[in-house]
């Protein structure tokens, strides 16, 4: 079987969705996936390495009103300095319900890179504060719906 190329970016403050990024890399790891994972806190990223992969999963945290965490903030800026159409991407993240607009940030993500053309996994991920084992299970889920999704 080809070796399909997946970059998993996340911007995490207190290590939630950086929980639920890393269980998707072991999870690929174990299907000898090429895996790079990234943080936006810590990385440099630059929207034209999206192109380098087949599969791109994109994790964010919720902050005040749910916005883009200031840390992707440039990168959701500049998504649309390379052409995205047709790329394979998905999104997932932490929230917590009790804010009016949960997991805001994920759908304010997922509009934007389905505005430019993304093929996005249908179903946009999220998790209640840490994830818990059968959140964990979910992650691993996704992770397996977005690889079936790439066609080679
Ligand atoms: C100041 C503040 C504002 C928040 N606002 C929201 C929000 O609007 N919607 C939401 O779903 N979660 C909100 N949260 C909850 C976080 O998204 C949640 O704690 C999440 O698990 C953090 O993920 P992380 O550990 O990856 O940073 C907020 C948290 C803080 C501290």
């Amino acid at each position: 079987m080809a070796m399909n190329k997946v970059l998993i970016l996340y911007a995490s403050t207190t290590g939630n969705t950086e929980m639920m990024a890393d269980a998707m890399v072991s999870y690929l790891e174990n299907r000898s996936d090429e895996v790079v994972s990234k943080s936006f806190e810590f990385d440099t990223i630059d929207v034209k390495e999206l192109l380098e992969y087949d599969l791109v999963l994109i994790g964010t945290h919720s902050g005040d009103d749910g916005q883009i965490p200031f840390e992707a903030e440039h990168f959701y800026d500049e998504l649309d300095d390379v052409n995205l159409t047709g790329r394979l991407m998905g999104v997932f993240g932490s929230g917590e319900t009790f804010y009016d607009v949960f997991c805001e940030s994920i759908e304010l993500m997922g509009d934007r890179l389905e505005q430019l053309g993304v093929t996005l996994v249908p179903h946009r991920l999220k998790v209640e504060l840490e994830p818990d084992k059968k959140d964990i299970e979910r992650c691993e889920a996704f992770a397996e719906q977005a690889l079936r999704m790439i066609i080679k």
